[in-house]
């Protein structure tokens, strides 16, 4: 690992028009940055050769489960942060469902300390405090103090809160204090005993489903109320075209309501349950064909505004079970890139627009730093492979858990080389 004040000069990386693009690197920042030629770096300085490469700002996942405090066998934040390293993740937001819940300072502050110590030069962990103590949606959590600890966000995560006063006065309470209420989106009735997507395939299966309008129906309920309040909602894990269509309404009509959706609400479908494979299983769940087009049209279009992992490893002895008993969730942070850059290659979304759905996206809406190349920014940058091909396995994932959809398969494109402050972390 090189020194933070390290000077070296990146070369010959593509970047989105530059077939050749170089990075001067001076103490953990960007000195200079531009198309090969345009950049005149001190004599004697070191000189990284990038050609092929492709070179993104680090990335920021919004929405992940490090699993610590409380269920360490799954992640930990030392195993969840390295897997983001080699993810081509330089921060991440994790959610409150932690045991204890992170709904105080001291978890927030112990999640900060732990990550600290173990990442020292990164990658950055934002923790996510809970919107209810307990994420039992009766009381409101204490969110000044979450915030002085380090929060940047609040949520209930995967207990929807139902109660519409109590979500209104998170909002309310959440603005004073400059934090981002970020909601899954699920009307528990409708989702009340599902195992998947409501529809033909769930017919079919056998498989009690949970219908995407139990999803759309909190979305109006969200930006009604942001509107009506006049403050900002973020929406996790956005999967159907309902939802969708009302979150594009609401920006026509200048409501401040923000939205991300994840790698596998653009690949997969619920007909991939055939298989029964417990893999599969993640909440929201996969829905129909009809929603996967109108999930690629929306992060396309600019109405979906973030993409995250959702990253949520559980141990194979919890997902080697019967279907109805087996965890939701899915890993994300290691295979996301490879995943979401398909998308570009099959025309559905430009580079442009895919490194602000992963970079500069996220930065905005949680008021997070990040690299734009420009002189002075933060020299967190990886560079991506896009012609290698690797298999998702034991020996590839630094996660502790393995529970992707995409196990045993071969996917294209890797991160293959990451600086975060300047410090190359692998
Ligand atoms: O599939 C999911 N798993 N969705 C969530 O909202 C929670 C997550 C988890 O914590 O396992």
């Amino acid at each position: 690992m090189n020194k933070p004040d390290h000077k070296f000069l990146l070369k010959g990386a593509r970047r989105h028009e530059h077939a050749s693009f170089d990075v001067l690197v001076e103490n953990g920042r960007i000195a200079a940055a531009g198309p090969s030629g345009s950049i005149e770096a001190p004599s004697g300085v070191e000189s990284v050769q990038a050609e092929g490469k492709l070179l993104f700002p680090s990335f920021i996942d919004a929405h992940v489960h490090l699993r610590e405090p409380g269920y360490e066998y799954k992640e930990d934040i030392q195993s969840g942060l390295t897997a983001a390293a080699y993810g081509g993740f330089g921060a991440v937001m994790a959610m409150a469902n932690t045991n204890p819940v992170n709904d105080n300072a001291s978890v927030t502050k112990s999640m900060l300390e732990k990550a600290r110590l173990t990442h020292p030069h990164g990658p950055a962990l934002y923790p996510i405090g809970a919107l209810s103590t307990g994420l039992d949606g009766k009381e409101l959590a204490p969110m000044g103090e979450l915030a002085e600890a380090g929060a940047k966000a609040i949520s209930n995560d995967g207990k929807p809160v139902k109660n519409n006063e109590l979500f209104r006065h998170a909002v309310e309470y959440a603005a004073t204090w400059n934090l981002k209420v970020i909601d899954h989106c699920e009307d528990p009735d409708l989702a009340a005993g599902w195992q998947m997507n409501e529809g033909k395939s769930a017919m079919e299966l056998g498989l009690k489903g949970q219908p995407g309008v139990g999803e759309a129906i909190q979305v109006a309920r969200d930006v009604m109320l942001a509107e009506y309040l006049n403050l900002p909602v973020h929406l996790a894990h956005i999967s159907c075209r309902q939802s969708v269509e009302l979150i594009r309404w609401a920006k026509t009509r200048g409501v401040k309501v923000t939205a991300e959706t994840c790698p596998h609400y653009l690949l997969l479908d619920d007909t991939a349950l055939a298989s029964y494979s417990t893999l599969l299983k993640v909440s929201p769940p996969l829905r129909g064909k009809d929603d996967v087009a109108a999930m690629r049209e929306a992060v396309a279009d600019g109405t979906i505004d973030i993409f995250a992992t959702d990253h949520a490893p559980h141990a194979a002895h919890e997902k080697e079970v019967e279907f109805d008993q087996a965890p939701c969730g899915f890993i994300g942070l290691e295979t996301a890139v490879a995943l979401t850059w398909a998308l570009v290659e099959q025309g559905v979304l430009t580079g442009r627009r895919f490194e602000e759905l992963w970079a500069s996206g996220p930065a905005d809406i949680f008021n997070l730093p990040v690299n734009g190349f420009k002189a002075g920014d933060p020299a967190d940058f990886f560079l991506f492979d896009p012609a290698e091909s690797w298999v998702v396995n034991r020996e590839s994932i630094h996660s502790k858990s393995l529970n992707s959809p995409w196990l045993g398969q071969e996917l294209k494109g890797r991160v293959s080389a990451h600086w975060l402050g300047g410090v190359r972390i692998f």
